[in-house]
């Protein structure tokens, strides 16, 4: 192999052990969560029993969602839907049911031999032109435990449909899976703070629902990730490279990914073993620019100005102010960050304004933070838990900060 092609096949090594833009589907590049899986795995082993994934974007719903499926298939039947605005609770389980085959035998006329042949359909079929209740899909689900059969729906992006009357149809169809205990496990899976906005009407299907939040990633978490893929590469990683890729991902192993990559790649192409320290600032100005392109207009929305002002600053001191474990901050916690990024002390009338524009419904600088609370105690968070990291990445590479605590 000449060294420009051993370049490309190291390079596509690389891209192959990270993935910043797609969800994980193979379990040797899954790191962590081991709790939530054995949560999983419990409720799909007993009857009655369901579970909705919620979380924030960007956490790691549908990568644990996709490595259950994949586990739960070696032994049940299994369907993966990922929803969108214009479904309603009737397209839903058509394409749910069409991952599962009736397989009908019988004897075809006229031959001796070989005389059976299997016409094959799928339980979408029994659905009609109707729209089903939740008791007709009850009853077309209770042919999969006459089947013996044992079944786990994963339903994702349950938070899209705008059909309001969904996630009541929902709730319903958990209430007379549960109470009639159908060996079918359904597991929901959206963006949301709270169950509360996922499943309208849930307190009455408490009991049959278990709730599982989906948090952050922890860092020894994170650092999996990043030591799990550098060995899929083929690359040595310094610790200190480490370290500095997981404090900036605040937790969303997006960041971990992207960082990962374009370190790797640089390194790679540099014809290099190891991915070091003095690497990382290349990977972030690389990395700034793989960003999607809604957090980057976000930004630059934000902080946009044509003559010298503290934008900038105080939307780096939002994101590396103390937060309680809700992520909210307040002025305060923002006034002892910007003294630290800008080397001055201001006080919080210097810079009230810039948290209002931010936390703004309609300006131009708006949609950045939401603000909570009364007067003089107002907390802020940010909207988008993906911006912040990238408002760190900007810091560090404009020297706005060197020291990323
Ligand atoms: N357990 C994990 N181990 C490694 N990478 C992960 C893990 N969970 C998520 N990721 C990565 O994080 C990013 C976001 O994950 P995703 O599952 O799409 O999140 P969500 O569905 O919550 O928005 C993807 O790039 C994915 O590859
Ligand atoms: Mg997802």
């Amino acid at each position: 192999m000449n060294s420009l092609d051993e370049t490309l096949t190291r390079r596509s090594l690389v891209m192959r052990s990270f993935s910043p833009s797609a969800p994980i589907a193979d379990k040797t590049l899954f790191a962590g969560r081991i709790e939530q899986m054995s949560t999983l795995i419990s409720i799909a082993f007993q009857r009655g029993q369901h579970a909705v994934i919620y979380g924030e974007r960007g956490v790691g719903k549908t990568s644990l969602a996709r490595v259950m499926k994949s586990m739960f298939g070696e032994t049940a039947w299994t369907s993966y839907y990922t929803c969108s605005s214009g479904d309603s609770f009737g397209s839903i389980w058509r394409s749910v049911l069409a991952d599962f085959p009736i397989t009908d035998t019988r004897p075809r006329a006229g031959f001796s031999n070989d005389s059976v042949v299997a016409a094959s359909t799928t339980l979408a079929d029994m659905l009609g032109d109707e729209d089903p209740t939740p008791n007709k899909i009850r009853k077309i689900l209770d042919l999969l435990g006459e089947a013996d059969g044992n079944a786990v729906i994963f339903i994702d992006e349950f938070d899209r449909p705008d059909d309001p009357v969904a996630r009541s149809l929902f709730a319903d169809t958990i209430k007379i899976l549960s109470d009639q205990a159908i060996p079918v496990t359904l597991v929901l899976v959206g963006v949301a703070d709270n169950i509360d906005e996922l499943i309208a009407g849930h307190a009455s299907v408490q009991r049959a629902l278990v709730q599982i939040q989906m948090p952050r990633m922890t860092s020894e978490e994170l650092m999996e990730i990043v030591r799990q893929g550098m060995r899929s590469a083929n690359l040595g990683v310094d610790d200190l490279f480490a370290k500095q890729v997981v404090k900036i991902s605040q937790g969303l192993p997006h960041y971990t990914h992207l960082l990962c990559q374009n370190a790797g790649v640089y390194v790679v192409e540099q014809g290099r073993e190891n991915v070091r320290a003095a690497d990382f600032d290349f990977a972030i100005t690389r990395a700034l620019n793989n960003v999607s392109q809604t957090v980057r207009e976000k930004y630059h929305r934000a902080t946009f100005s044509n003559r010298e002002t503290l934008y900038r600053q105080v939307l780096l001191a939002c994101t590396m102010a103390e937060k309680d474990e809700l992520g909210t901050f307040s002025a305060p916690d923002v006034r002892d960050k910007l003294c630290e990024v800008t080397g001055r002390r201001y006080e919080i009338p210097a810079f009230a304004n810039h948290l209002t524009d931010f936390s703004s419904m309609d300006g131009a600088r708006g949609g950045i933070l939401v603000k909570r609370g009364v007067l003089r105690r107002f907390r802020y968070r940010f909207i988008d838990p993906l911006l912040p990291p990238y408002i760190l990445m900007k810091g560090r590479t404009e020297g706005l900060t060197q020291e990323l605590s």
